[in-house]
């Protein structure tokens, strides 16, 4: 967000006063015109707060340590940004965990804290080296519990236990629990995530594994994703897992980190990956990123699934339906991930759409089918799938299964699947690695169908009541 230094009109003499006040309060020592404090928040519909204004990540680079008995973590966070304006200050979204120094283009910078907001203000020395349009370095380094937030559905989120380990899991905003950053989606950057943890012990997260050290009993995993990722997407799972390499049969590999108390119930779904990656390549188009894979935890907090990138996390074992859900969220949600809050119906809906599709190809189930049965199924009713009427109902039935009937009824009013699917396939090309909203979407559905679909969205995606189904 830009925030300007407010000058009204005024009469000449108020107006010369109100400049040679603005210039007094706007120099610094070496001259310059000072910067404006970046926006606490990106004014999300659902999470006002969430995600910070004035400078855009690049890449973080997080080293992490995570002690066993206590589960207390060490972090270091170097987070490479690029101003968006002039910045006196800016802010980074952190809950919990005790922050130790901070610098700023490698100089101490004074902090401030007030809940989850970190306000940083750098030594004056290196302003200029925050004008618009400049990348920085700043280094934060913290300790303490990571917390469990528990969301206004009553999920839990944040740092979540399993067995006897942990895995860090950030729809909506729990990655805030273990990192600080711009916690909101549509801040994409690449990351370098390196966790120390007893021998014995795995850390397996997001991307490939760059190496893996052990040196006096504690090993280190160092894990890199290059492609664009939303910090919501980021995990660390620590425990004992059993570890698997394979590859597609292109060659990409496949890295899955199994609870030992789940390898044997989870082997035959984890080992169709591939074959889901390649149906879903075949329908979606290429596959986003450089590598796959599962992580299955034994959650004692949550009990839902997350599609981690790369790596989608399960709380327990997946059946096939599961598996291909996380996997098309690799292409609805991951790669085209969402603009707002608002716009989860997109992944939501996709994904769930693809397991429809799924179903339709392997277990005989017709699309048909699995509409009628989300058509008869008041709970998909409830609201519009593009908005939730609180943050309590981001993820409630209408957004999955409406969601996923919006999707239907573009195919049957296309009347022309080659083109359905072609449209699907572009959509997905055109945000690539990116960010796209509900306006994007449907501006796009219309452009490239050459229809005018004004009915089908007043009344499949943002009616209050059931359309008649047609
Ligand atoms: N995205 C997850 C899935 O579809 C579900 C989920 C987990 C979720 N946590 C959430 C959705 C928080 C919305 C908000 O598999
Ligand atoms: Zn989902």
């Amino acid at each position: 967000m830009d925030q300007r230094t407010p000058v009204r009109s005024a009469a000449p003499a108020t107006l010369l006063l109100a400049l040679l006040t603005l210039a007094t309060a706007c120099t610094t020592d070496t001259g310059g015109v000072r910067g404006t404090p970046g926006a606490a928040g990106l004014r999300d519909p659902y999470f006002p707060r969430l995600g910070n204004g004035g400078y855009d990540v690049t890449h973080y680079d997080l080293t992490l340590a995570v002690d066993a008995g206590s589960g207390l973590l060490r972090g270091t966070a170097e987070i490479t940004a690029r101003a968006t304006q002039d910045l006196s200050a800016f802010n980074l979204d952190l809950a919990g965990l005790d922050v130790g120094s901070v610098t700023v283009e490698g100089r101490p910078a004074a902090v401030n804290r007030a809940g989850s907001e970190l306000t940083l203000r750098p030594d004056n020395e290196v302003e200029d080296r925050l004008r618009k349009g400049r990348t920085f370095r700043t280094v934060v380094r913290y300790s303490g519990a990571p917390r469990t937030f528990t969301d206004a559905d009553g999920s839990k989120e944040g740092w979540v236990r399993t067995g006897r380990g942990s895995v860090a899991l950030g729809e909506p905003t729990g990655s805030m629990a273990w990192f600080p950053g711009n916690h909101h989606p549509s801040d994409k950057a690449s990351y370098d995530i390196r966790v120390t943890v007893p021998e014995g012990w795995s850390a397996v997260s997001n991307g490939e594994l760059a190496s893996r050290r052990t040196a006096g009993r504690r090993t280190t995993f160092h894990w890199r994703t290059r492609e664009p990722m939303a910090s919501y997407l980021a995990t660390v799972a620590v425990g004992r897992y059993t570890v698997k390499q394979s590859a597609t049969g292109d060659g990409m590999p496949v890295l899955t980190a199994v609870d030992p108390a789940a390898v044997s119930a989870s082997a035959a779904v984890l080992g169709r990956i591939p074959e889901v990656l390649r149906w879903a390549e075949q329908t979606f188009g290429p596959y986003p990123f450089a590598s796959a894979g599962a992580i299955v935890g034994l959650s004692k907090d949550s009990d839902y699934a997350l599609e981690t990138q790369n790596r989608p996390f399960f709380p327990g074992p997946p059946d096939i339906g599961l598996l291909v859900h996380e996997l098309a969220h690799q292409w609805f949600g991951n790669s085209v991930t969402p603009e707002s809050w608002q716009d989860m119906w997109l992944n939501e809906g996709f994904a769930t759409y693809a397991e429809w599709l799924w179903n339709e190809e392997h277990e005989g189930v017709p699309v048909r089918d699995s509409f009628d049965a989300a058509y008869e199924n008041d709970a998909n009713w409830a609201f519009p799938p593009g908005d939730p009427p609180s943050a309590a109902e981001l993820s409630g039935p209408p957004v999955y299964g409406r969601g996923a009937m919006v999707v239907h009824r573009i195919r049957q009013r296309m009347g022309d699947d080659e083109a359905f699917f072609a449209l699907v396939r572009g959509w997905l090309k055109a945000h690539r690695h990116g960010n796209a909203s509900t306006e994007d979407f449907t501006a796009y559905v219309e452009k490239e169908s050459g229809l005018d679909l004004t009915g089908l969205w007043d009344t499949w995606l943002n009616g209050r009541s059931r359309p008649a189904r047609g």
